[in-house]
C-alpha cells in the first residue's frame, strides 16, 4: 500500500494524523490538500515538510477540479477538511454548510468516478447532540443542535449514502473532543492554557458543569489509521477516549499544571444552545482490538507542556483576525476583552 489523500491535513487533527502515518506506517505516502483557512497552518508540518513520502496541495475540497486531479492518484481519502469551531457556527453558518456538507460532496463523487478503496469522513459526536443519561450507540438517531453539528451530520449522511446507493467503501468515524499539540487556541484547553500563560481570564460559559469526553489528538489519529485498515466498509465507530469532565474541572487543572491561581476564571454568558454533555459507547471500537494508549490527565501535562515549549508555534497565531473574532465572541458573553498582542 498505499497512497491516501488527507483532506484539512494542515489542521489540528489532521497534522497530526499526517505525523502519526507517516511514523507508523512506513510505506504509505500522504498527500495533504488543504486550503489554508484562518485554522490551517504550514508550521504545523514543518517537521515533515521533507519528508519524500509527504506532498502538500493548497486547494478547496470543493474545488471539483483539483479534487479530481488528486483523487485520481490515490488508493483512499481520509476526510477532516472542516470548518470545526461551535462559537463560530453561530456567527456564520454559511461557511459551515458549503466545506461541511457540499465539501464531502465534491470528494465522494471524485471516490465513486475513480473508485478508491476507502474513503473515511472524520465526523463527531456532536451529531447526537446532547446526551443527558447514558452514551450514545452508534445506531442512536441523529439529533444535532449546533449549526456546526448539524453541517458534520450532513457530511456523514451523504456519504453514507455513497455506500448505500454506489457501494462505495465508506467508513464513518464520530470523535469525541480531541486536545493536544498543534491544537487552534480558540478551543477551550488550547485558549485556556495560552490565556493564563499570559494571566488573562478564562472565560467559563455558563455554570461551568457541561461535560466533554476527550481524546488525546494521537490516540484518536490512531484510532482512524486502525479503521481504515480495519474498518467494515459501510460502518460507523463512536472513537471516544472515555475521559468525562465537566468544564470547570479541566480549566481547574490547566491552572494547576502551570502553576496559576483560580482568581482568572470568569463565569460568562453562555453559548446559545450549548450542549449540556456528550458521551460514547465505543465497544463496537474496543471489540475490533483498539483502545486509547493515553489517561487525560498525563495528556493534558504533556499538552501544557507542549504549549510552554512553543510559544514560536502559538504567539503568531493569537494576533490580527484572532483578536477579532475573541472580541465578538467574548464581548457577546459579556468579558472584559483586554488583548496583549
Ligand atoms: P481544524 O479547524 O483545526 O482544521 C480544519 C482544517 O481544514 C484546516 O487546516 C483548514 O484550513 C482546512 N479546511 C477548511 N475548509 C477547507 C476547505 N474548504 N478545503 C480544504 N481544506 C479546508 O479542525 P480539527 O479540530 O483538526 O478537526 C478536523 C476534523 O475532525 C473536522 O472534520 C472536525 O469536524 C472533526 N472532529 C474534530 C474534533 C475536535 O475535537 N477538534 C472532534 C471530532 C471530530
Ligand atoms: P470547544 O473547545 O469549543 O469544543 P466543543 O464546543 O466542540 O465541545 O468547547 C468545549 C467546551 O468548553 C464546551 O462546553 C464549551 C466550553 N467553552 C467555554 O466554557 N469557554 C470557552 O472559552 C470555550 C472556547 C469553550
Amino acid at each position: 500500500m498505499k497512497k491516501i489523500l488527507v483532506t484539512g491535513g494542515a489542521g489540528f487533527i489532521g497534522s497530526n494524523f499526517v505525523r502519526y502515518v507517516l511514523r507508523e506506517r512506513p510505506e504509505w505516502h500522504v498527500v495533504v490538500l488543504d486550503k489554508l483557512t484562518y485554522a490551517g497552518n504550514l508550521s504545523n508540518l514543518r517537521d515533515v515538510q521533507d519528508d519524500p513520502r509527504f506532498r502538500f496541495v493548497q486547494g478547496d475540497i470543493c474545488d471539483v477540479d483539483v479534487v479530481d486531479g488528486l483523487v485520481k492518484e490515490v488508493e483512499a481519502i481520509v476526510n477532516f477538511a472542516a470548518e470545526s469551531h461551535v462559537d463560530r457556527s453561530l456567527l456564520d453558518p454559511g461557511a459551515f454548510v458549503q466545506t461541511n456538507v457540499y465539501g464531502p460532496f465534491v470528494l465522494l463523487e471524485a471516490a465513486k468516478k475513480h473508485g478508491v478503496e476507502r474513503y473515511v469522513q472524520v465526523s463527531t459526536d456532536e451529531v447526537y447532540g446532547e446526551v443527558l443519561v447514558g452514551c450514545s450507540k452508534e445506531t442512536d438517531p441523529l439529533a444535532p443542535r449546533s449549526p456546526y453539528a448539524a453541517s458534520k451530520a450532513g457530511g456523514e449522511l451523504l456519504a453514507r449514502s455513497y455506500h448505500t446507493s454506489y457501494g462505495l467503501p465508506v467508513i464513518i468515524t464520530r470523535g469525541s473532543n480531541n486536545f493536544g499539540p498543534y491544537h487552534y487556541p480558540e478551543k477551550l484547553i488550547p485558549l485556556f492554557i495560552t490565556n493564563a500563560m499570559d494571566d488573562l481570564p478564562l472565560g467559563v460559559y455558563g455554570d461551568g458543569q457541561q461535560v466533554r469526553d476527550w481524546i488525546f489528538v494521537e490516540d484518536h489519529c490512531a484510532a482512524i489509521a486502525f479503521l481504515l485498515e480495519r474498518g467494515q466498509p459501510g460502518d460507523i465507530y463512536n472513537v471516544g477516549g472515555g475521559n468525562e469532565r465537566t468544564n470547570i474541572e479541566v480549566t481547574r487543572l490547566i491552572l494547576k499544571l502551570l502553576g496559576k491561581g483560580e482568581e482568572l476564571i470568569r463565569f460568562i454568558g453562555d453559548r446559545p444552545g450549548h450542549d449540556r454533555r456528550y458521551a460514547l459507547d465505543c465497544s463496537k471500537l474496543h471489540a475490533l482490538g483498539w483502545q486509547p494508549q493515553h489517561t487525560f490527565e498525563d495528556a493534558l501535562a504533556r499538552t501544557v507542556r507542549w504549549y510552554q515549549e512553543n510559544e514560536w508555534w502559538w504567539r503568531p497565531i493569537k494576533s490580527g483576525e484572532f483578536w477579532e473574532y475573541y472580541r465578538q465572541n467574548y464581548g457577546a458573553k459579556g468579558l472584559e476583552v483586554e488583548v496583549r498582542t
